[in-house]
């Protein structure tokens, strides 16, 4: 958790005043626990959300601009509320810029503000720092836009996301689906979220661990899902979407196709490269519903052997994986008590997530950096994850 007081301290040096006026808001980052490239095809995911969060001091100003500020970075963007397009080429600032475009667009009222940032997602990891940064922005526009509207503070959080990650499909360019920022604004402690990508269905499912934890392994290969193929599998699986659909023209996503379904027409798709693309999709769907079963009902080692199975899908299948991430989960399986592993997020570098006995857990850590350094020559880092809450205010 950060330290309010310092940070409070940090912002009155950069904007003066005193801490009266300043509120507080957070949203964190999130790990998927199995369900990965699904969402944008209408299929299930597993996300949960991770104790590392972005959080936004503000104070409300007068006047027709938002100034930005983070602890890590000497950018200070300034956003024009009355011409928040220009904003578009920032480097660090477009999330947030996005976001006020697109509430603005949608009728809130842009309150002008001062905004320092802190950022303890690590940047570019696949724990969504991107979708940690537009909710926190978005939750408090949204809050501060019912203040000037004296209307009634009632978010729905469903409803941040949805203008998160708008901005990022229209403002930033990238087409992705809607899992990370649900997960940022809707995670529940000690639970994942069983999220339904077609219609926002939505259940917790206890992660109730028994006797294990879940340890997330940062390859500290970067990625980035602009520079990436994010956009170039979308449009695979899209094109695997209208092939299928000749035997069913009501589908409206790939997740539409059951398994045997798939099994039975999968030669109308005539690309092999986007059949493939389609087959992890139909099965990845598959996995976390017999996840949910198996959390459900108390199968932990079955949870993880899906786990597993999701990261050879998305090595072969997908193609997303790449040396890092292999060479990662390929290590940590080797160790005993290690009964599930696979990378999480839009994947070409970024973190893994196992499943590991408690009483292995030094040994894991210890084994996995040594053995994953002296095979890339980088220094991965660990963290134990523990299921946070969502998006909110903190009242201090
Ligand atoms: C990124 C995207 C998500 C999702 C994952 C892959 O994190 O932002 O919408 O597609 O990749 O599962």
């Amino acid at each position: 958790m950060p330290d309010y007081n310092e940070l409070k301290r940090k912002f009155i040096e950069i904007y003066g005043g005193d801490e009266s006026d300043i509120r507080v808001f957070t949203s964190p980052g999130r790990v998927n626990m199995i369900g990965e490239h699904t969402d944008y095809n209408g299929g299930f995911v597993f996300p949960a959300a991770i104790m590392q969060s972005s959080t936004l001091l503000v104070r409300k100003t007068k006047g027709d601009k938002i100034r930005l500020a983070a602890t890590d970075l000497n950018d200070r963007p300034v956003i024009d509320i009355s011409n928040i397009e220009e904003c578009r080429s920032l480097k660090w600032g477009n999330y947030q810029a996005g976001v006020a475009y697109v509430m603005q667009n949608a009728g809130y009222t842009i309150v002008p503000c001062d905004i320092l940032y802190h950022d303890e997602v690590p940047l570019g990891a696949g724990l969504s720092s991107s979708a940690a940064i537009e909710v926190v922005m978005a939750l408090m526009l949204a809050t501060f836009s019912n203040e000037a509207n004296d209307k009634k503070n009632e978010i729905d959080m469903t409803e941040i996301a949805k203008l998160s990650q708008k901005a990022e499909n229209i403002f930033c360019g990238v087409s992705c689906g809607i899992m990370d920022q649900f997960a940022s604004a809707m995670g529940r402690e000690g639970h994942a979220i069983f999220l339904d990508c077609k219609d926002l269905s939505y259940k917790y499912v206890p992660l109730d661990m028994k006797g294990y934890k879940i340890v997330i392994g940062n390859t500290k290969k970067k990625r980035s899902l602009a520079e990436s193929k994010y956009n170039e599998r979308c449009e695979e699986c899209a094109k695997a979407l209208e092939q299928l659909r000749q035997i069913k023209p009501e589908a409206t996503c790939l997740r539409d196709f059951a398994v045997e379904e798939f099994e039975e027409n999968k030669l109308l798709i005539k690309d092999d490269v986007c059949r493939m693309r389609a087959e992890h999709v139909i099965y990845e769907c598959d996995r976390v519903l017999k996840s949910v079963e198996a959390l459900t009902s108390g199968d932990l080692e079955e949870f993880g052997k899906l786990m597993t199975g999701s990261h050879i899908s998305l090595r072969d299948l997908y193609e997303v994986t790449g040396m890092h991430l292999d060479t990662m989960v390929e290590e940590s399986l080797k160790i005993e008590g290690c009964i599930g592993s696979r990378m999480t997020g839009a994947g070409f570098g970024g973190c893994t997530v196992s499943i590991v006995k408690d009483d292995v857990l030094d040994t894991f850590i210890s084994q996995v950096k040594e053995k994953y350094t002296s095979r890339t020559g980088i220094t991965p880092e660990f963290y134990i994850s523990e299921p946070s809450d969502g998006g909110r205010e903190i009242k201090l």
